[in-house]
């Protein structure tokens, strides 16, 4: 296939190319001029997919690392470090936002772009880091030695491909590929077509170690990719082993196509209709509970992963005892509200369920159950046993019994949910959650409505990026 089309759409031209810069270059300069000015003892520096040039057009964020040096102290770092974001963002008319991440730093908005203003420690290899944001620099450097131009091209060709299938990003909402280990790809595999070729065979565990460290043995994951820079990090360690999966088949999918290969770096066309999922819904025939909840404030990278850990422990508990879900999942819209979605095929039970005593065989603890239940105790194979009333009749009693402060110790709940989910939560049906609740119908919040709809599409038809 002829990728010179694509690489026109996707590759910055030198105008957006000098835009993007230009404003790398003034915070840079500024934030320079004003450390010395003040004798912060700082070097400023742009890293990233702009620095590696491996960014996509349209989207660049610019990543600007603060280098301090390694004798200065973490509060030092930090204070200074934000000082000198907030400063730069004014300067240039910015609108700032500070994140705390394991590692604080700032974003701002500035002329149609954010900004990344991360301070960190100025390190000469991994055996200094000191935070895991220190690597970055290195990474730059090794990218900007060892990616020859017509690499790059083949990673924003690898980039936009995943993008478009989605599996790109490794913040723990996608799980997938980082915009490093993409470059690593190329790097190992020579180009964008070889790199889908060799993830078309990949087995579970693949090894790819560029610079022979000899590490590998020492993770467990299912993309084992040695950090160029660091032989002891591995790159996939965030590869979640579903979205390796799904890149795996994407690129089977790809190919094998034959006219419809350009379509693979162009957005599918979705039409979503709310009657449609509705309905979809209903045709399963199974009970759909949500739980909508209000969030904390915290940042994204670390409410992704409370809410999937709750959600997963509520799905374990409904299991045992006795419910059966049949698919389950979460979504937030990042600013206020969360909703778990619980698809059961069986969400009610009689009465009765079995309680299982001693064995016969053991005459001692047999006397004694059939003593303290003498007229309901019967035998099952070689067991004596009880029926029991069961607490909970239905799956929402039993939500509603573990979502209380008495009990909510009954599952793992992330460590920011608890007071917010106990106090907020609501419990409905999609029916009614879709069509009633005044916040996802508020009319100010119809982007985040559309994206729900659009999660609750992929919850019904999974795998629709995966082919075209
Ligand atoms: P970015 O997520 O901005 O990646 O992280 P990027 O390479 O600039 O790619 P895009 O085009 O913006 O998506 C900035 C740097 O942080 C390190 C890498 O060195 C990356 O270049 N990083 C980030 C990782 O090593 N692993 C990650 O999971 C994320
Ligand atoms: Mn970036």
């Amino acid at each position: 296939m002829d990728y010179k089309e694509i690489l026109k759409e996707i590759k910055p031209s030198i105008a957006e190319r000098e835009k993007v810069r230009k404003i790398a270059k003034e915070a840079i300069d500024y934030i320079n001029k004003k450390s010395k000015k003040e004798n912060i003892g700082v070097e400023a520096i742009l890293v990233g997919s702009v620095a590696k040039d491996t960014w996509l057009s349209g989207k660049a964020d610019i990543d600007i690392f603060i280098n301090f040096s390694l004798e200065k102290s973490e509060d030092y770092l930090k204070e200074k470090g934000l000082y000198l974001g907030y400063e730069c963002s004014n300067h240039l008319n910015g609108i700032a936002e500070e994140h705390y991440a394991s590692h604080p730093y700032i974003t701002s908005h500035i002329k149609g772009y954010d900004v990344d203003f991360v301070p960190c420690y100025k390190i000469a290899n991994a055996s200094q880091l000191k935070s895991a944001v220190d690597r970055t620099l290195l990474h730059t450097q090794y990218m900007e030695k060892h990616l020859d131009s017509n690499q790059k091209d083949e990673v924003l060709l690898l980039k936009k491909f995943m993008s478009e299938v989605g599996t790109y990003g490794s913040e723990f909402k996608v799980g997938g590929f980082a915009g490093y280990l993409c470059e690593i790809l190329i790097l190992k595999y020579g180009s964008f077509e070889n790199t889908l070729k060799a993830a078309s065979e990949w087995k579970n565990k693949t090894k790819i170690d560029l610079e022979n460290y000899g590490t590998s043995n020492l993770f467990k994951d299912p993309l084992i990719a040695i950090d160029p820079t660091d032989e002891n990090r591995n790159v996939a360690a965030s590869l979640r082993m579903e979205k390796m999966a799904e890149f795996v088949i994407a690129s089977r999918n790809f190919l094998l196509a034959n006219k419809k290969k350009i379509d693979y770096f162009h957005e599918i066309s979705k039409k979503i209709d709310f009657d449609k999922i509705i309905s979809q819904f209903k045709d399963r025939k199974t009970k759909i509970i949500t739980i909508k909840f209000n969030i904390p404030n915290v940042p994204a990278d670390s409410l992704h992963p409370q809410l999937r850990k709750t959600q997963q422990s509520i799905e374990e508990k409904l299991e045992s005892n006795d419910f059966s879900v049949f698919k389950s999942d979460y979504w937030t819209d990042e600013n206020k509200i969360a909703i778990f979605i619980f698809e059961l095929n069986v969400y009610k039970q009689n009465k009765y369920r079995i309680h299982e005593g001693p064995k016969i065989w053991d005459k001692k603890a047999s006397s004694n159950f059939l003593a303290s239940h003498p007229d309901i105790s019967y035998i099952l194979e070689d067991t004596l046993v009880l029926n029991k009333k069961r607490e909970f009749e239905t799956a929402q009693k039993f939500i509603k019994f573990v979502l209380s402060y008495e009990n909510i110790h009954i599952i793992k709940i992330g460590k920011n949910l608890k007071d917010t989910i106990v106090d907020s939560y609501e419990l409905n049906d999609i029916d009614y959650l879709l069509n009633n609740d005044a916040y996802l119908n508020d009319k100010t919040n119809i982007s985040y409505f559309n994206d729900f709809l659009n999660f609750l599409d992929d919850f019904l038809n999974p795998g629709q990026l995966l082919k075209r």
